[in-house]
Parts: structure tokens; sequence; C-alpha cells
């Protein structure tokens, strides 16, 4: 059990004292002016309990007559109430209060009546407590009470639910093994099984492995015998249209045993404690709350992959309860209708656990709910268990709300993605296919859920890559790729994207759209055209933007701000189409963020206490002409300067396009760096051989198979053996085999001042981009230059100068770069062409009256305008969002001349003197120039090389000079270290042999680049 820590120096217990000091020094002694030091208090305290305090909780009387709102209710994960606090005033007579409460249904089951001296607590009925809280030793005592009450019937359950979560992964893994073992002797069941594979591959998903249709088993027989076991609901299967056609193939399964629970008897042990304790329990919603446990559980414990790309994670109740709220506002103000009215038809397209549709019934007037719940209210699932857990759930509020039971025909089992199809004859069994049909002619008003949102695997070997849909991903590209200046538009196909032009389509002429999605479409860069058609689609759009984006603020912690305890943030979207004749030309938007930094339970009271959009203030957006929403800090003059290069002029066929550059490039993407990028050449040799060797090998056994099986079934997806990406698959799938060629290792520009070498191949590099054509040959390392610019989106923004082919991560993270050549080749090496187009050299050249200007002195002066530290910080808003324009600085050669420098400084590093670093030798350990992880010291003036060496004298200077979130130095500290890739097992370690102490050397030079860059930097002039 759980126990409350708190002491009585605490800070919330001694605001609670002085509140009340400080109010009866005023003379002030009403029920509201101690309580809010108190809700903190039992707020903190309630922190320890995973719980959260919320105020003015609706609490239903037991007979249903009327609602109570108690002061405060502090409730789970699940929003149940685990306790009730009630504030009275020092004048109320306590005890009479608390017998007025009483008979007016208030509940005896841990009530806490606080008057600002005295606590009396309840509990099952009886009063367990009554003190004097003057000290706050008698305080706390309460509080203990109090927080630590667990009901007993409850108690167990909650411990048998909690034991039951660490199981489900070992109950999944146990039925695996059973229905393997049938796999391979029961004939009866080998055809059933294969039947079904065929079924789900025509009706659900063309590419199904043979897993997820075990997969689908294991939730069949687990939720089965949840339901008949725990809710008492045997006939569920029965009355259930999916579950009917798949107990066909568990009859299958079973029929060697004598019966079902012979079969399932190995697992007896996991379920006793659950089962029994379920027989003492009858409230529905502590069992709900169990079937959301097992829905999350099960795929995050089991089916980790399916959670990643479905999405599947439970949407918190004030989330849910705050849009359904909202979509009733905006049905009576914008519409003049109602949930409740009759042809509003409502669909949630991916439903989870039923969640939002519970909550639509209970907003829905009871005496309309009969029909609305057999004519009106639709939604769809793609995976079984929820499917099930849904029909489960809403069946159930139906019964509790009319007390009849009632199958619930608004679910379809059906990918929602797949509706979007002209035709697709059959959706699993004959009912569920009416179904769809049903629904695919109804007009939708009303669609309201939670999109899974995953922007596609990121690793290949994971085989768990996005479907894709035809109809949808066509729809996309023809409306929100359509346009867009990004270079990179492959979050588009995000699901998330995918649901809201589903949606948009779905719902015809008029209607609303309300999801909570990613809220990346906000202000990425990639969504500019999306926004644009958004807003021509909609006559309003309202943007209630909950952040928690990690990535993005390294501050925040998934686990703590974010509301789905994930790494990206998070928005609630309202999108109102209303018929053409009153749809402005451009939907008004409308916007409004909550604290960054609120940890969860703040953001979700925020949305309990304001209940719907209405009572939001919201902040009208005026898009700019990039169709830009949030445009805080961008500044209009960077239009009016040179762009670097746009897609149109790098797609042209035109050379003399109207930018500086005509070509440039993503660095490359090798999608794994650990088998093809190393320190040393030996060892890369070693590992590409033994890769190629182990593809060929894969190829050799692809080419003897001759069972039926998909790519992502047959490979051997052993990341130690292979890294596999779509593209290796394809070329395994046409049988190529690969030869390793010695001429393909190549110097590479790994990270700032941290050169590898590279395997450069067309097949094991997933993409080269343009590199081809900037470093051909070695011959072209010995005189091309590339800049390298962040590409957009990055929160820093930093400019390297490089002479070698880059990574596509070089400032790491996630924004990947681009680089703009100063000179262009054929693949070959020949034809070398200078990259910066006569128009800019024009435009120079007229701007400054100056026909001397050459194009290197463009490239040079573009160097130093990028280092120029008004114009990163004046233009970081703009830089976040498109490629570096640049400006005419008053005087041209000035900024020629430090770009020059800076182009030595960084393209030589290596060439630079030593900075004389002090060596502090350890005299006790063995002279040794080998780097394991090096460390700064805390005053960063040394770095602590090894257990031998530290070197000393580091000015601090140094750190000024940054790229990307670390300073030089701090990316040699970084890039230089001995580390294992954890799926692959290969070691990264950046010792020379040949030259023991070249990081150290490498320190002193960078130290001196820093130091001058830094100088040079300081000494430029005004920009503007
Ligand atoms: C984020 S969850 C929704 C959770 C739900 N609101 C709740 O609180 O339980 C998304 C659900 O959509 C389902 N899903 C994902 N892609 C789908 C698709 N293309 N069609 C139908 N359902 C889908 C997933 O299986 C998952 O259960």
């Amino acid at each position: 059990m759980l126990t409350l820590n708190i002491k009585p120096g605490h800070k919330s217990v001694k605001a609670y004292y002085e509140a009340i000091s400080s109010l009866s020094e005023l003379g002030v002694s009403h029920e509201g002016a101690v309580s809010p030091a108190f809700a903190s208090l039992l707020r903190h305290c309630a922190n320890q309990f995973n719980q959260t305090l919320v105020e003015k909780y609706p609490l239903k009387t037991s007979n249903h007559d009327h609602i109570l709102f108690i002061d405060g209710a502090l409730v789970d994960a699940f929003n149940l109430p685990h306790g009730f606090w009630e504030a009275k005033d020092t004048s109320d007579n306590l005890d009479k209060e608390i017998k007025r409460k009483f008979d007016i249904g208030y509940p005896k089951n841990n009530i806490l009546f606080q008057a600002p001296n005295r606590i009396i607590i309840w509990q099952d009925g009886q009063e367990v407590f009554d003190e004097d809280i003057s000290k706050p030793e008698l305080l706390i005592e309460g509080l203990k009470v109090f927080f630590e009450y667990e009901a007993p019937a409850f108690e167990q359950w909650q411990k048998a639910v909690e034991e039951f979560k660490l199981k489900v992964q070992e109950l999944a893994t146990g039925l695996l093994q059973l229905i393997e073992r049938e796999r391979k002797t029961n004939s009866l069941f080998i055809q059933a099984f294969n039947d079904l594979i065929q079924l789900c591959q025509e009706t659900i998903n063309p590419n199904i492995s043979m897993q997820a249709v075990e997969e689908m088993l294991i939730q069949h027989l687990l939720t089965e015998r949840i339901f008949r076991k725990v809710f008492n609901n045997s006939d569920f299967v029965e009355r259930n249209v999916i579950a009917h056609e798949i107990e066909k193939v568990i009859a299958a399964l079973t029929s060697q045993y004598f019966s079902r629970n012979d079969f399932l008897k190995p697992l007896d042990r996991f379920y006793v404690a659950i089962e029994t304790t379920a027989a003492t329990i009858d409230d529905f919603s502590q069992k709900q709350s169990f079937l959301n446990t097992v829905y999350e559980k099960f795929f995050q414990g089991f089916s980790v992959k399916i959670a990643d790309t479905h999405g599947i994670v439970y949407t918190p109740q004030p989330i849910v309860k705050f849009i359904v709220k909202s979509v009733e506002h905006i049905l009576q103000q914008e519409f003049g209708r109602s949930l409740s009215d009759e042809g509003v038809h409502i669909i949630d397209p991916f439903v989870g656990t039923g969640n939002f549709i519970l909550w639509i019934m209970r907003e829905i007037k009871r005496s309309r709910l009969p029909y609305k719940y057999a004519s009106e209210l639709h939604c769809n699932e793609v995976m079984l268990l929820p499917y099930y857990i849904t029909s489960m759930n809403i069946e159930h509020e139906y019964y509790e709300v009319t007390g009849n039971y009632q199958p619930f025909e608004g679910i379809c089992l059906v990918d929602t993605f797949d509706l979007s199809k002209v035709k697709q004859l059959s959706f699993f069994t004959k009912e569920n296919t009416a179904r769809v049909k049903r629904q695919q002619n109804t007009p939708i008003f009303v669609i309201v859920g939670n999109p899974p949102y995953n922007a596609g695997q990121v690793n290949e070997n994971d085989n768990n890559k996005n479907r894709k849909y035809e109809e949808i991903d066509k729809r996309v590209s023809q409306t929100y790729a359509r346009g867009s200046k990004a270079t990179l538009l492959r979050k588009l196909n995000d699901p998330y994207v995918k649901a809201i032009r589903w949606a948009s389509d779905r719902i015809g002429d008029e209607g609303i759209v309300a999801f909570v999605t990613n809220n990346s479409y906000i202000d990425g860069v990639t969504f500019d055209a999306m926004r644009k058609c958004l807003s021509q689609e909609f006559s309003e759009i309202h943007v209630l933007d909950l952040g928690g984006n990690v990535r993005e603020n390294p501050k925040l912690s998934g686990t703590t701000h974010n509301v789905f305890g994930i790494q990206v943030g998070v928005s609630i979207n309202f999108f109102i189409k209303k018929k053409k004749t009153d749809k402005p030309k451009q939907a008004k938007i409308y916007y409004s963020r909550l604290d960054e930094f609120w940890r969860k339970e703040q953001k979700y009271d925020f949305l309990n206490n304001k209940q719907h959009m209405g009572n939001i203030e919201w902040e009208t957006i005026k898009a700019d002409a990039k169709y830009n929403w949030l445009n805080t800090g961008m500044r209009t003059d960077f239009e009016s300067f040179i762009p670097l290069g746009t897609k149109e002029s790098k797609t042209s066929k035109e050379i003399n396009v109207e930018a500086i550059f005509k070509l440039f490039s993503l660095g490359v993407a090798t999608n794994r760096d650990e088998w093809v990028y190393d320190f040393r050449k030996d060892k890369l040799e070693k590992k590409i051989e033994h890769l190629i060797n182990n593809y060929n090998l894969e190829v050799f056994r692809f080419s003897s198979n001759t069972e039926p099986v998909t790519i992502d079934d047959f490979v051997n997806d052993d990341p130690s053996y292979i890294k596999w990406t779509d593209r290796l698959k394809i070329s395994l799938q046409k049988r190529q085999t690969i030869t390793f060629d010695s001429s393909k290792i190549r110097l590479s520009m790994y990270r700032p001042f941290c050169k590898q070498v590279l395997y450069f191949d067309h097949l094991l590099n997933q993409r080269r981009y343009r590199q081809p054509v900037i470093f051909p040959d070695t011959l072209a390392e010995a005189e091309n230059h590339i800049i390298i610019v962040p590409s957009f989106g990055s929160k820093q923004v930093s400019f390297f100068m490089a002479q070698l082919i880059p990574d596509l991560n070089f400032f790491a993270g996630s924004t990947p770069i681009q680089c703009f050549p100063f000179y262009t080749y054929s693949k070959d090496g020949n034809n070398r062409q200078e990259n910066i187009t006569d128009w800019a050299l024009a435009q120079f050249q007229d701007h400054y009256h100056d026909n001397s200007i050459s194009k290197l002195d463009i490239f040079h002066y573009i160097y130093a305008v990028l280092y120029h530290p008004q114009y990163s910080e004046k233009y970081a808003a703009n830089l976040k969002r498109e490629l570096p324009r640049t400006p005419f600085a008053p005087d041209f050669w000035e900024f020629a001349k430090a770009g020059k420098q800076l182009a030595g400084l960084h393209v030589n590093y290596e060439g630079q003197t030593e900075y004389p670093l002090t060596w502090l030798e350890n005299k006790d350990a063995k002279v040794n120039y080998r780097v394991d992880r090096m460390t700064l010291s805390k005053d960063k003036t040394q770095i602590i090389y090894n257990d031998f060496l530290t070197l000393a004298g580091i000015p601090p200077e140094v750190f000024e000079y940054r790229l990307g979130n670390r300073s030089a130095l701090d990316w040699i500290i970084d890039q230089y270290q001995v580390s294992t890739d954890k799926r692959s097992g290969i070691v990264k370690d950046p010792n020379k042999l040949d030259d023991p102490q070249y990081i150290i050397r490498l320190i002193g030079k960078v130290v001196t680049v820093s130091l001058e860059t830094v100088k040079i930097i300081n000494s430029f002039p005004e920009l503007q």
C-alpha cells in the first residue's frame, strides 16, 4: 500500500497555516478564504498517489435525481474518484453541516470535511477522524487517513488489476504458444487459420502478416474470457457479428480439447485473482477502467509495433469531455442544432475503447438516446481487441441508461482509410459489410476522435511501416502536398494527416471535424500547403495548442507535461464547415495555447474548468502569404533578400535561375550509420563485406524459397545480421546481389570536426540525393566546397563549410541539412560547372557597381553573412521556416574577406595551429592516449581526456562558437568516444592506431578555430 509522505515543514503545510493566520489577522473567515491553500496541499499529496484534484466535482446522487457539486474529488487516471473534499467556514457548525450534506446525498466513503482548524473524515459510512488541526502533526495524520484509504472490495480489485497489468504480456505469449503448437499439429485449425489469413488480406489489409492474424486470435481469446468471466457477459460472442465469425476459427483451434476451458487451462494462474475479485464488485465503471488497461497494456507489452503504427493510446477523459461538449456548443451556436437532434450523424473513425461515443451518449438527451443509438451513432476500429472493448462498453452504457440490452450496430470492424475506396466488395463478414455500406451511405455531420499519429517507422528491421492507401494518399498529395514549398514531405504520410483529409472529405458541404492530434501541422514547414488547403476548405478553425513537444523544448518531460505522456506536441482542433453561401473565402482561424510548462494535470484541470471551447479566449490568427499561421518573430524584409536556392529554381530546366545557387542537396541519408560509417577504413571494409555477404545469403535463401510469404515476414530481421531499408528489401525481391567495391569508400564529413570513412553506395545508403554530382570523386573533394545550412525547422540555426560529402544529420538531432556547392559535376567527375548563377553574379555586380566581384567572392560573402550575429538573431524565425536568403551588406568586400577567412578556418580545421593547452599528467597512471569518453570539468577550463591526461587552460571564449546545440569543443567530446550501437552491437572507436595523439592535437586546433571564429564574428561590420 502506498503511504503518504509529507513533513510538517513542507512548504504546502506552511502555506496553509500562513493562509489561516493572515486571514484571521484581516478578520476574514469565510469558506473561500483558506480553501485555495488547502486545495494546493491536497494537490501536493494527490501527486504522490497519481491522483488529480478536480474542484467542483459533479456527482450524481445515488437515486440519479440530481447532481451535487462537491468542492473537490481526488480522481485517478481513469477519472475514478478515490476521495471527496468539502470545505467549510469556521463559523459553520461543522457537525450540523455534515448531517445536512449527507441528507442531500453526499457520499460517506472517504469524504473529508475541512474547516480552517478542524478536519472530520468519514469512511465506509462511519466517522473515523475528528481532530483540531491547529497543530500540523494532526493535520498530517488526517491527510494520511484520507489518502491512504482504500475501499475494501476496491482495494482487492485494484491489486488484482495491477497484477494483471504486469501479466498481460506473459499471458499473451502463453496464448501464442498454444496457437503455434496447434498450427503445427491440428489440420482442422491449419485450414481455418489459412482461410482467416486470406479473409483478412482481402478485407482488412492486403499486407497483413501471419503474426498479425495470430495476434487477432489472441485478442479474441483474451477479451472473450474477460467478458465471460469478469463481466458475466457470456453471450457477447454470439451476439457480436465479428466475434461470431472468429469463433469458428477458435472452435477449430480448440477442437482437439475436451472444452475451451481445458485448452486455456495452462493460463488459469494468470486469471484467478482478477476473476475472483471481479465477482465481489458490481460497479461497472471500475471494470470498465480495467478494460482500458487491458487495451493499452496488451498492445504496449505484447504488440509494441501495432501500438506504434496504430496509435494505441487511451484518450484522457478531460480531453474527450472537452471535445464532446465543444461539439455540442458549436452545433448550437453555429448550426442551431444539437447532438440529440435527428439528422446529426456522428462518427468516431478511430474508436479505440469507445470513449468519445460514451461521452456523446452521456451528452445526448436520454429520451433521444434510443433513436440516436439505433441510427445515428457510428464508429470504426481496425483492431479486434478495441473493437470488442468498444462494443462491450457502448452496449453496457446503453444498458445503464435505458435498462435494455441492445446490440450496437453502429460499429464496424474496418480500416477507415479503406472507405475512401470507390468500391471494396467485402468487409470481413456479411453483417459487417452491410454495416459498412450503411455507414458509407450516411451523411455524416460530426466527426470526432483521436486518430493515430506516427510519421513512419524509424527502423526497417522493425517491420512496422504505416500501410499505404492508394486513394487517401492520392488525395493528400493532390491537396496537402500540392504547391508546398517544403522539400521533404515525408511527414505528410502521418496517419493523422490522412485522418484530417479523410474527415474533411467525409463531411461534405457542412459539418464539424473535432480531433485531438499531433500539433505539428500548425507551424511545421512541411504543412504549408495543408494549412492553405484547410483554410480554403473550412469556414472556421479553432486550434487549442496543448504543447508538450519534448524534442522542441528539451526542458519538458513527456510523462510530466504532455497530455498523452508522449514526446510530440498535441492540439485539440475544431474544423467547422458551413454551406457555400455562408462560407468566407478563407477560414477564420483562432488559436489558443496552454502554458508550455504546465503539468498534464494542470492541463486536464484547465479543460475540465473551461468545459467547452466557447469559454476559451481565442486569439485571431492572420495567415501570411506563405500560409504561416504562427508568424511571431517573422520579418517581412527577409522576403526582399536573394534566396540561396528555391525548390522551383532547383527543379527548373533553366540554368540561369533567379537564385544564388542552381543546385542544392540534402546530405547523405544512410539509414544504417553504424554499418556504413567508421573511423577506420580497415574496420569499415570488414563491416561492409560482412553486411554484403549476409545480404547475398538472404538473396540466395529468398531465391530458393517456395512458401508464399511477405517480404517482411521472410527477412532475417536480427539487427546484428543486417540493417534493412525498404530499398534493400526491394532489391532482395528483385534477387539482386551486391559486390563489394573498395573505391566506394570515401572520406566524409560526418559531424562538425569529425571526419569518418563512408561506404558511398546507392543501395547501402538509403538516399544520396545529389551528392554524387557534388562530390563524384576524390578530385572534386580537392577543389569543391559546400556551405552547410540546416534545413528549416531547426531550433538553432548554424552554418558550416566543408570539402567532403556531408551526412544528412550533420548537426545531429532530427533536422536534416542542405548544402550549397560551389561546383557541380556529372557523375563521372567530368563537366565541372560553377553552381552560382550568372543571374546572381549580375545582381551583385549591379548592386555594388563592381564588375570585379567573382562567383567565389559571392560564395565567401554569403558565408560571412550567415555567420553575422545580426543576421541569425534577427531572422531566426524566418530561418526556421525557409532556406537562407542574403541581404546586400553596405560593404561587400569586408564580408567577402571575412567569409574567406572563416572558410579557411573551417574547411581546413586540421591544418590550424594548436592552441597551447597545459598537459596535466597523472603520475599514478600509465602513459596512455586512448580515449574512452572525455569529459569537461565543471568550470569548463579543462578536458579530462583519460585517466592519464587532463588538458587545462581552455579559454572561456571558446564556448561562444556554437554549432547546433553544442560548442565546437563539445562536438569533439561528443563524437570522439567509444560507443556501442544497442541494436547491432557494433562498436565505434575513434582512436587512430597509426596516430594515437590525433584527438589531443584536434582539441588544440579546434580551440584555435573557435577563438579565431569568435574574433572574426566580433569584428564584423554592420550588416544593414
Ligand atoms: C488513439 S486511439 C483512440 C483511442 C480512443 N479515443 C480511446 O480513448 O480509447 C486510435 C485507435 O484507432 C484505431 N485505428 C488506427 N488506425 C485505424 C484505421 N485506419 N481505421 C480504423 N481504426 C484505426 C487504433 O487501433 C486505435 O484503437
